[in-house]
């Protein structure tokens, strides 16, 4: 399929005025429309799909994939269980037909995918996909950014947590450089990948001091930086509260040198809250889902590489849709089987977790704690939340359900 900078859908100018931007392709809608939208039971569609393309990785971060924990012997999984180009295609246009039209490849490190280009060459021709992006560490971009813009992909977003080779290397858990990452970015710039994002966790004590850096390098050059609350994703990161640096801390350090004002984003969907440099520098955004999650505005649905269909980042079971595709099912009846999952969808995880996170992550000195599938959770000084149906049972690792 042809690229065709400048010609984005309606749709998707209007949803993602300035986020998404001018590299939208124009894309033929779904033969088969949906009369009735698809919703879960707290009224949230289903807009976003999220494949992880791979749970392997090429850093290890460790609040990600901590060395430790995933060294040499770590058994990822086995490559016939990965579903295949054409699998994941199948899977993705029925998602299309359900009215999806987000899709972003993960991982783990998607470029560890060989010729991933076909994939996105798949996806891209898919009737009713507006917007393919991917979210890479871009070890490997600077090498591959060219054919997959040509194979179709639209944008990228590139995790780079510092500017310091030093502050780097312990975000990262290996000796990475920073000017591979850069050298990334710039090549998914000149093959259009853009608007590029820039994400970069914060963690306290480990990288705040790169906060100032990385804004003043990414202001002016149309590339949107976006700060990531450390999240207690997976369960080995050793996560705790006291390692989150709010998002409320890092807008006030920003603001002091390059002033900010808040984008109003009415019709927000994305994750990110989004903010102006008064100046006219660009925009920034802070991923606060700590601190002010965004579940009530959530149509993410996430498929690992095996081909299990995730309801939440935090999720710790998924849905087998792996069983089904490999077994002859239709189309049809894949559509069922998702319809039904999505309908008695009601993930809301960082919003039960930012009621109680001390309680729920242990560090409370009352005793209370979180063990039981489907149990309320005590939380101290607060009104308990309503449904606390993830909590209590392990959580997935983010590299395999995908970021
Ligand atoms: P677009 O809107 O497609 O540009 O992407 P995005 O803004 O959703 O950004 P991206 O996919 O890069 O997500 C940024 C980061 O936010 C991820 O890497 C995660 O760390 C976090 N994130 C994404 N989705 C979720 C989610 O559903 N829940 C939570 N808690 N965090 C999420
Ligand atoms: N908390 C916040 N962000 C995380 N990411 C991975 N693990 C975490 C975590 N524990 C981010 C990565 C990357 C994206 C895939 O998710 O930095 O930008
Ligand atoms: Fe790899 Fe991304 Fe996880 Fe870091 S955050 S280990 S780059 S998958
Ligand atoms: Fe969506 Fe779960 Fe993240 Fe909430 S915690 S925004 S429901 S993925």
């Amino acid at each position: 399929m042809g690229r065709d900078a400048g010609q984005g859908t309606s749709r998707t100018r209007e949803a993602d005025a300035g986020q998404t931007g001018r590299n939208i392709q124009a894309r033929r809608l779904p033969q088969r429309r949906r009369s009735v939208p698809v919703q879960d039971s707290l009224g949230r569609g289903l807009v976003d799909l999220r494949i992880s393309v791979t749970d392997r990785c090429n850093l290890r971060c460790p609040y990600c994939m901590p060395k430790e924990l995933f060294g040499p012997d770590h058994a990822y999984l086995a490559r016939s269980d990965l579903l295949s180009f054409e699998e994941l295609a199948r899977v993705a246009r029925v998602f299309a037909d359900l009215g999806v039209r987000k899709i972003r490849l993960t991982g783990g490190e998607p470029l560890l995918r060989r010729d991933l280009e076909h994939l996105v060459e798949k996806l891209a021709s898919i009737d009713g996909i507006e917007d393919i992006a991917m979210t890479t560490n871009g070890m490997l971009l600077a090498a591959k950014a060219r054919r997959l813009a040509d194979a179709g992909l639209n944008r990228v977003t590139v995790s780079l947590d510092s500017l310091d080779d030093e502050v780097f290397a312990k975000m990262n858990g290996t000796g990475a450089a920073v000017a591979r990452v850069l050298a990334g970015i710039d090549a998914a710039e000149s093959s259009g990948l853009s608007p590029i994002k820039v994400n970069c966790v914060v963690k306290r004590n480990v990288n705040e001091s790169s906060i100032l850096e990385m804004a003043r390098h990414f202001h002016g050059t149309g590339h949107i930086l976006r700060f990531i609350e450390y999240m207690d994703v997976g369960t080995t990161n050793g996560w705790r509260l006291a390692d989150v640096v709010p998002a409320g801390e890092i807008l006030s350090l920003v603001d002091t040198e390059l002033p900010l004002a808040p984008i109003d984003d009415e019709h927000r969907s994305g994750v990110a809250t989004r903010y102006r440099y008064r100046d006219g520098g660009g925009e920034i955004g802070v991923i606060a889902s700590v601190t002010s999650p965004f579940c009530a505005t959530c149509t993410r649905a996430r498929l690992s590489a095996e081909g299990m269909l995730f309801t939440c980042l935090f999720a710790s079971d998924g849905f087998d849709l792996k069983t089904p595709v490999r077994s002859g099912a239709t189309s049809r009846e894949l559509e069922r089987t998702i319809l039904d999952i999505w309908a008695r969808r009601a993930d809301r995880y960082s919003e039960i977790r930012s009621a109680c996170p001390a309680v729920i992550h242990g560090e409370t000195t009352t005793g209370d704690s979180v063990s039981e599938h489907g149990r309320d959770v005590p939380c101290a000084g607060q009104a308990p939340p309503p449904t606390a149906v993830v909590l209590g049972h392990p959580r997935r690792e983010m590299s395999y359900l995908g970021g």
